[in-house]
């Protein structure tokens, strides 16, 4: 006799805490987290980000501070991005300062908080006049080869300085194998890859733009010839494939939520662990909708971090991860 109603009833396993608690086929902490975090000169500085709320850039001591307080929570990993405000280029000559900010930023945590794990972004929009992640021709076409002859310079400059993991969010095609060999080549054969292999040309990044500032370069181009079309998810694998094939360590989808079917898909098709983004537009939302009393942040939040694990998610970034992981933590 197969059991069914009224013999069977599914939520006799749900009427006690303990038997919820018991039946919770996922788990979340503070180590699955990445905390992505804007770097800016200067010192004991903050600026507040308007289309962040709670979101600060942030100079290199206060960054510090800030380091240790998470590995503290047990979020040991941060993502670094750049707030550039000297001179920007058509060739992006900052990106690969041996002394520029995000070179400095990672050698200062390092040698001061050493627990935590730091990764950087490689891709040149932070430091263009044009705001493009590569470099362009006279059309304003993106250029594949040359621009990763760029990235594979900040990728050497990142790993002198003791990055743990490179990030390449450019999308350029070939730059995973490049980086890699150029990496090994110097010697850096511990540098890790976290590639951003499937990264949507998406609507969602606009507070980001504001954060690097470079929404106001960028104008009305868009990213549409390198980032994928969101209506793709076959192609997203086929990129997928091509970053593990190449030597990624670890791969990441972006953006996060509107994008689980594409996360679960490649957990189930890489023997990989896959980060995803959860961006600057959907953390918007969510404060944007608590601030109106619509919606309850906290709850919100760990919720859709939940939805990362359950959709194949080893590591989330978020700009809520301090906040999480408070809350995870009982705080
Ligand atoms: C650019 C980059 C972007 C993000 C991370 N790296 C934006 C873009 O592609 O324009 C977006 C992150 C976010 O929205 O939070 N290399």
């Amino acid at each position: 006799m197969s059991a069914t109603y009224p013999t069977l009833r599914m939520r006799r396993m749900r009427r006690d805490a303990f038997t919820r608690a018991m039946m919770r086929e996922t788990s979340l902490s503070a180590a699955n987290l990445i905390w992505p975090v804007f770097v800016v000169e200067g010192e004991q500085r903050t600026m507040e980000i308007a289309s962040m709320p709670g979101v600060e850039r942030m100079s290199i001591d206060v960054l510090v501070d800030r380091a240790r307080e998470a590995a503290s929570l047990g979020v040991f990993a941060i993502a670094l991005f750049p707030y550039i405000e000297g001179e920007k280029t058509p060739y992006a000559e900052e990106a690969h300062n041996a002394n520029g900010l995000i070179p400095r930023a990672v050698r200062t945590l390092k040698e001061q908080v050493p627990s935590i794990g730091v990764i950087t972004d490689v891709a040149l929009d932070p430091y263009t006049s044009h705001g493009q992640d590569g470099l362009i021709d006279e059309t304003g076409y993106i250029l594949n080869d040359e621009t990763i002859a760029v990235l594979i310079q900040q990728s050497l400059t990142h790993a002198a300085a003791g990055v743990d993991f490179v990030a390449p969010s450019d999308m350029m095609d070939g730059r995973i194998g490049a980086i890699r060999q150029a990496l090994d080549e110097a010697g850096f054969f511990q540098t890790k890859i976290l590639a951003y292999s499937a990264k949507f040309a998406s609507n969602f990044y606009g507070p980001f733009r504001d954060a690097v500032g470079s929404a106001a370069n960028l104008g009305v181009s868009t990213k549409d010839t390198y980032q994928l079309d969101f209506g793709n998810s076959i192609e997203a694998m086929r990129e997928c494939a091509l970053d593990v094939e190449e030597g990624a360590d670890m791969l990441m989808v972006k953006p996060g939520l509107p994008y689980l079917d594409i996360l679960a898909r490649v957990k189930s098709e890489f023997k990989l662990p896959v980060a995803v983004y959860q961006v600057s537009g959907e953390f918007a939302m969510l404060k944007a909708a608590s601030a109106n009393g619509w919606l309850d942040y906290k709850k919100c939040l760990l919720e859709t971090l939940m939805a990362f694990r359950r959709a194949g998610a080893s590591a989330i970034l978020t700009y809520g991860a301090i906040d999480a992981a408070r809350w995870l933590n009982g705080k």
